[in-house]
C-alpha cells in the first residue's frame, strides 16, 4: 500500500486550500484507517477557513461528513474489519483527503442499498436535525428519544424555518417519520415538489413571504403549531426582509418561531448563538432549546458544546440510522458531485464565498477524494 496520499490542507490561518502529499496515518488503538470514498461539504468549513474559527492548530484538513471503506484496524478493534463500509461525523475534520484515521466510536454502518454519496450527506446535518427534534432535553426537544418507528406525534403540526437547507430537509423527513400531520416548510417555492416528496404538507415561499410576515400568513395566523424548528442563519429586521439588521428593532428567526408556536409548544434552533428578544416573553410553557448536532460526547469531541447526553442519544443514531436507511424511511439529500476529486472542494467553497459562484440550493456538494490526480 502507498505511504502517501493527497490531502487538501489549510496551511495557516486564513490561507487558501492547498493540495499536498501527506503521509497516510497509522490507526491508533480504537481507531480504523478509512479510505475516503465520498466527503460532503458543510457551510461551516469555508466559514472556519475564512474566519480562522474553531481550528486549534495548522496545518489542518477539514471535512466532517465522511463515507468510506475500512482499510486497516488499530489495536483492540474487534467490531470492524478491513472492507467494512461506514460513514462518520468527524466533527473536527479530516475528510478532505484520501485516508483518515477515525475512532470506532463515530462509525455508522453503511447499508448496501445506499451509495457512499448518499451517506456522505448525513453525518453533520442529519445529526443536527435528529438531536434537535428527537433527543431529550437538554440537548433536544424530545420528540422520539429512542428513534422508534411508532409515529408518536400523529395529529400534530410543525413549521420548519429554512426547510431548503440540508438540516431543514432532514427535519422535514424526521417530522414525517414521527407522524406529524401538518409540516409547513419555509423555503424557496422552487423546492416545493422536492420538499413535498420528503413530507412537507405546505411550502411557504421565502421569496414571497419575508420571515417577519410569517405569523400573519393565512396558513399560520390562527393556527399556532406544536413545534417550530429553526435553521435560518442571521437576523431579520422588524421592517421585514432578511439580512443582518442590527439595533434595537431587530428580531431573530427564533422570535418568529416564538410567535408561531402554541403555548406549551416546542421551539428549537440549531443556531446556538441566536436568542429570543426581550419582547418574546410570557407565552406559557415556551422556552427556546439551542441544539448541537453531535452524536458523541466530550470523550471524542474536544468542544465545550459536546455533552455526555450526545453520547447517550447518539447510540440510537448509530444503531437505528442504518435500519432507517435500509427501509427507505429516511433518504439522503440530493447530491451534486464536484468534479476533479479534492480540487473540486476549492470550487465548492467558492459557492458559499461568492454569491455569483453558483450558490448551494437544496443540494449537498460531495467530493470524491480518490479521483484526485
Ligand atoms: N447546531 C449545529 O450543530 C449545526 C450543524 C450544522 C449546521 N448548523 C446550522 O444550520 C444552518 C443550515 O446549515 P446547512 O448545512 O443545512 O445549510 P445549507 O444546506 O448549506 O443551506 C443552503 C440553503 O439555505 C437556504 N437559505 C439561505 N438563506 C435562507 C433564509 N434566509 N431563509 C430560508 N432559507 C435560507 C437556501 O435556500 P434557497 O435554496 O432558497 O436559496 C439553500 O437551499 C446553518 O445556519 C448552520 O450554521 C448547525
Amino acid at each position: 500500500m502507498a505511504t502517501t496520499q493527497k490531502s487538501l490542507v489549510i496551511p495557516a490561518a486564513k490561507a487558501p486550500l492547498e493540495l499536498r502529499d501527506m503521509p497516510i496515518p497509522t490507526p491508533g488503538a480504537g481507531q480504523v484507517l478509512l479510505k475516503v470514498m465520498a466527503v460532503g461539504l458543510n457551510p461551516m468549513d469555508p466559514a472556519r477557513q475564512k474566519q480562522d474559527m474553531m481550528i486549534p492548530s495548522y496545518p489542518v484538513v477539514l471535512g466532517s461528513d465522511i463515507a468510506g471503506v475500512v482499510e486497516a484496524v488499530g489495536e483492540g478493534v474487534v467490531d470492524f474489519k478491513k472492507g467494512d463500509e461506514v460513514f462518520a461525523q468527524a466533527a473536527m475534520g479530516g475528510g478532505y483527503q484520501q485516508y483518515v484515521a477515525l475512532s470506532t466510536k463515530i462509525l455508522i454502518r453503511k447499508p448496501k442499498n445506499v451509495s457512499f454519496d448518499d451517506v456522505a450527506t448525513f453525518p453533520i446535518t442529519f445529526s443536527t436535525a435528529c438531536v434537535a427534534l428527537c433527543a431529550p432535553a437538554p440537548i433536544g426537544i424530545g420528540l422520539n428519544p429512542t428513534l422508534s418507528s411508532d409515529k408518536p406525534h400523529v395529529g400534530k403540526s410543525a413549521v420548519v424555518l429554512g426547510a431548503g437547507t440540508s438540516c431543514g430537509q432532514f427535519a422535514v423527513q424526521l417530522l414525517r417519520f414521527n407522524g406529524f400531520s401538518t409540516i409547513i416548510a419555509y423555503a424557496s417555492a422552487k423546492h416545493t415538489e422536492y420538499l413535498t416528496s420528503l413530507g412537507a404538507t405546505l411550502v411557504i415561499d421565502r421569496n414571497d413571504s419575508p420571515l417577519a410576515d410569517l405569523p400573519a400568513h393565512p396558513a399560520l395566523k390562527d393556527a399556532p403549531v406544536d413545534v417550530v424548528y429553526d435553521t435560518v442563519l442571521g437576523i431579520i429586521s422588524s421592517a421585514g426582509g432578511s439580512g443582518d439588521a442590527t439595533g434595537t428593532q431587530a428580531v431573530t428567526p427564533v422570535d418568529i418561531g416564538y410567535d408561531l408556536v402554541k403555548p406549551h409548544g416546542l421551539l428549537v434552533t440549531v443556531n446556538p448563538r441566536i436568542s429570543l428578544s426581550s419582547t418574546r416573553t410570557g407565552k406559557e410553557g415556551v422556552v427556546l432549546t439551542k441544539s448541537m448536532g453531535f452524536y458523541v460526547g466530550p470523550d471524542v469531541i474536544p468542544s465545550p458544546m459536546s455533552k455526555v447526553e450526545h453520547t447517550h442519544f447518539g447510540r440510537y443514531i448509530i444503531e437505528r440510522l442504518p435500519v432507517l436507511l435500509e427501509e427507505g424511511a429516511i433518504v439522503g439529500n440530493r447530491v451534486e458531485v464536484l468534479p476533479g476529486g479534492l480540487e473540486g472542494v476549492k470550487a465548492g467553497f467558492e459557492r458559499w464565498y461568492q454569491p455569483g459562484a453558483g450558490g448551494v440550493s437544496a443540494v449537498k456538494l460531495v467530493a470524491h477524494p480518490q479521483e484526485t490526480v
